[in-house]
Formats: C-alpha cells, sequence, structure tokens
C-alpha cells in the first residue's frame, strides 16, 4: 500500500502551463540525452579502438580522433542538462526530491564523479604524445573516465526510475535497494547500446563527410571503410536494441503501461526496423554507393527516438497519476482544515478546558460551518439566513446538499462535502434550520 502522501502545504501555482512544462521537459530533455549518449559512447568507443591500436596505428589515430569529439560533446551534454532539469525540478517536485533524498549519497556523487570523469577525459586527451610510451597507463586513464561516465547515468537512472513508483519509497533505503526495482538494469543496458548506436550514426557522419581531411589524418583506412566501420557499429547496437527493448518493457511495472505507451513503442520499433534494413545495405553497399543513404538512416533514428521519449513521457504521467490525485485529495483537505480553523480562530471560537460541550448540532456548526457559514453576512459561503429560505422545513435536502454540494452561485467558491456520521447531519441539519439561529 502507498503511504498517504503529504499535502501540498502552500500550493503554488506552476509558473506556466503545465502543457508547455511537458512539451518543454521531453524536447529538452532529448537534445541533452543525445550528447551525453555521444559523450558515452564516444568515450567506450575511444577505449576499444587504443586498445586495438597496440598492434594498428590507424586504430591508435582513430581513438585519438574519436577521444577529441568526447569532451565537445560532454561540454554540450551538460550545458544541455541546466534545463531539463530544472523543468523537472518545477514539474515533479515532489517526485524527484523524493528520489534523490532516498538515493542520497550516490545521488550527491553525481557531482565529483562527473568533476572526475572530465579531467581523466582531458587528461586521456592531452597526455596521448607524453603517456605513448606508457600505453597501457594511458588506456587506463580512458578506461577509469569511461567506467565514471558510465556510473553517472546509471545512479541517475536508477534515481529518476525511483521517482516513478512512491509505492516503492518505503521500502528503499538508499542507492542499493532502489536497485531492487526490476526494470532498472534493463533501462540502463538499453540507455547504453542506444548510445553506441547514435555515436556510430554520429561517427559516419563526422568522418565520412567531405570536408574530413582523412587522408592527411589516416595511413590505410579511408573515408569508405571509416564509413563501413561506423555503420555496423550502429546496426550491431541497433540489432542489440531490439534484443534489450522487449526485457525492457516486460519488465516496466505495470502502473504506467498503456495503449498509448504501446503504440509509441511500436511505431518506434518500426522505425528502428527501418534503420536497420537500411545499416544493413550501407554495411554491404559496393564502396561507391556508401552514404547515400544515410539521411534515411538518420531520419528513421530520430523517429525512433521520438517516439521512445514519448513514450516514456506518457509512462511517467500515466505511473504518477494515482499518487497525484491523492496528493490533489490531501492538499483540498488540509485547505479545507486550515481555512476552517482561520474562520474558527476569526470567530474567536476555541474551546476552553472544562467547558461543558455543546449539543451535537451547535458543536458540528461551531467546528466545521461556522468556518465559511454566519448568520447574516457572507463568508466564504452564504448566509444561514438565504440558507433558511431554501431549505426550510425540509431538513433531509439540506443534508443532501452537505453530503455531496453542487456548484450553485456563481460568485461564490465551490462547497467541500462535508462527512459526518449520519446522527451529526441529521443535528446539523435541525440546528441550522431552528428558529433563531
Ligand atoms: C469551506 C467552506 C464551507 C464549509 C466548511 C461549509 N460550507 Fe456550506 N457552502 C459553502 C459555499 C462556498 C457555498 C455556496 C456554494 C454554491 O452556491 O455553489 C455553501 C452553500 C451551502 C448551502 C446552500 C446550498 C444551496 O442549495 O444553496 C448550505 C445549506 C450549506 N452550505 C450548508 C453547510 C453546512 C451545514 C455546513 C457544515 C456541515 C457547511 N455548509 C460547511 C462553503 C462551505
Amino acid at each position: 500500500m502507498s503511504p498517504l502522501p503529504a499535502p501540498h502545504d502552500i500550493p503554488l501555482p506552476l509558473p506556466v502551463s503545465p502543457l508547455f512544462l511537458e512539451v518543454a521537459i521531453v524536447f529538452l530533455f532529448l537534445i541533452h540525452i543525445l550528447f551525453v549518449a555521444l559523450m558515452v559512447g564516444g568515450s567506450l568507443l575511444t577505449v576499444a579502438f587504443e586498445i586495438r591500436g597496440r598492434r594498428r596505428p590507424d586504430c591508435d589515430t582513430l581513438a585519438r580522433e574519436i577521444a577529441a569529439t568526447v569532451t565537445v560533446n560532454k561540454s554540450l551534454a551538460v550545458v544541455l542538462g541546466v534545463g531539463p532539469l530544472l523543468v523537472m525540478n518545477v514539474f515533479y517536485t515532489v517526485f524527484f526530491y523524493s528520489a534523490n533524498a532516498l538515493t542520497g549519497a550516490a545521488w550527491l556523487a553525481i557531482i565529483p564523479l562527473v568533476t572526475a570523469a572530465f579531467l581523466l577525459t582531458y587528461l586521456h586527451k592531452y597526455t596521448w604524445e607524453r603517456l605513448a610510451d606508457a600505453k597501457s597507463l594511458h588506456i587506463a586513464i580512458g578506461a577509469l573516465a569511461s567506467v565514471l561516465f558510465l556510473i553517472v547515468p546509471f545512479v541517475f537512472l536508477t534515481n529518476i526510475n525511483l521517482m516513478l513508483f512512491p509505492d516503492r519509497w518505503t521500502s528503499v533505503h538508499g542507492f542499493l535497494t532502489a536497485l531492487v526495482l526490476p526494470n532498472v538494469l534493463p533501462r540502463y543496458l538499453h540507455f547504453v547500446t542506444a548510445s553506441v548506436a547514435l555515436t556510430g550514426l554520429f561517427l559516419m557522419a563526422y568522418f565520412g563527410r567531405a570536408s574530413y581531411p582523412v587522408e592527411g589524418v589516416f595511413r590505410e583506412f579511408d573515408r569508405r571503410a571509416l564509413r563501413r566501420r561506423f555503420a555496423s557499429i550502429a546496426l550491431g547496437a541497433t540489432g542489440l536494441q531490439l534484443l534489450l527493448g522487449p526485457l525492457l518493457f516486460f519488465t516496466l511495472p505495470a502502473v504506467g503501461v498503456s495503449w498509448a505507451l504501446a503504440f509509441n513503442i511500436l511505431a518506434g520499433i518500426s522505425l528502428a526496423l527501418v534503420a536497420i534494413v537500411l545499416l544493413i545495405h550501407e554495411v554491404t553497399a559496393p564502396a561507391a554507393c556508401l552514404g547515400v543513404r544515410y539521411l534515411a538512416i538518420a531520419t528513421a533514428l530520430t523517429g525512433t527516438v521520438i517516439f521512445m521519449a514519448y513514450g516514456r513521457h506518457l509512462y511517467r504521467e500515466r505511473a504518477l497519476e494515482p499518487h497525484r490525485a491523492a496528493m490533489a485529495a490531501r492538499t483540498a483537505e488540509f485547505g479545507e482544515a486550515a481555512l476552517a480553523a482561520q474562520m474558527r480562530a476569526k470567530a474567536g471560537i476555541h474551546r476552553t478546558k472544562g467547558e461543558v460541550p455543546l449539543p451535537p448540532g451547535e458543536q458540528v456548526f461551531k467546528s466545521i460551518c461556522s468556518a465559511c457559514h454566519a448568520r447574516d453576512t457572507r463568508l466564504v459561503g452564504p448566509p444561514l439566513t438565504e440558507v433558511d429560505r431554501i431549505y426550510k422545513g425540509n431538513p433531509a435536502a439540506l443534508i443532501a446538499w452537505v453530503k455531496a454540494p453542487g456548484k450553485k452561485r456563481p460568485d461564490y467558491p465551490q462547497m467541500p462535502a462535508i462527512k459526518l456520521t449520519e446522527v451529526q447531519y441529521q443535528a446539523v441539519a435541525d440546528y441550522v434550520l431552528s428558529p433563531g439561529h
């Protein structure tokens, strides 16, 4: 059972419309994650090619060329991360902060980890020549940066995954217990392979572009070999996604699953299949035709990413729905209680010790109704003189109203339904309709 959420004691309105925030979070997060993916994928490929480079010098050169893109993509990832983080704070405040607090130390560790990863990436990039004779050490620096780059999204993902499941919050004590949610690992692997796929796609264009001086940089590799190499990487990683995707889908807790989500995922998969077919052609095509399908591949995969990102948003909104509704109800309850207390205080109604208890009708009226109703004056609700005129001799109808008030007067707010025992309903109705009150 999910515990009752705390009410918003100071309900601040959102600064802009929720729709604006929803569009902003999907869009801003997408461009952020794009560069995160290029940073993570680039860092992994750098290490992989540098290791191969021990036997094949061109691979070492390739690693170095990729490393040069990583620091740039990393900076873009960081700068573009500010926007979605801010929107997240505003739109998912309670969920986001609850998850942050629960994953605690690991969440905070992101800052030193990211700092260390960045410094190591620069160290790696700028010691390529100096450490040429200590290649293992140089590779180790790159590998350590990669590992840190892999840890950061893992912590982040665990955290924003946890935020979707308020039901689990009571059983989570720190990062490790947050990992037990069944979909964390598939989600993470899905992210890492997507990063490699995207990086492959990016490097196809990066090394394939006409202005890139391939001949001046490499000894053996030509533009086509590079294109084909990265097309194969993109293909392999996208293919792997098709295996990991279902694993992710079927481990998703059912709370957020909907037809709309399924539709988005299917649309995304269809486009990914198109991209895969095109990539297969690209990898097996004769050299002269390399690159002609690039735009189509990139377009199909962009479509996949957009469908998946939107599906992810739908899932999130649906998973959070029950908790949001419960919180709104608690907030409304709290608001009424606070208002009633204020009104009581204003009217000077407070009970002192040893006072003789009031008759039940009067007691209910003074402790609840009087917050909004007075005899002859309008408070939050209409004066009793007006109520008397409508319900004189008909307490049953008055009781029906109190149980389920309608929306009647355009210039008044809606009266909240008041929960009482049957005896209390009867008593307060008699009290309100008795002459002299
Ligand atoms: C939080 C404020 C609030 C409290 C507490 C409250 N009311 Fe009201 N009440 C209103 C408002 C506002 C209206 C006018 C609603 C409308 O016309 O749409 C109203 C209208 C009414 C009416 C007129 C219905 C009609 O048909 O025109 C009755 C009767 C009434 N309240 C009885 C009660 C009784 C009895 C209690 C206590 C058990 C109570 N109210 C507590 C705010 C309150």
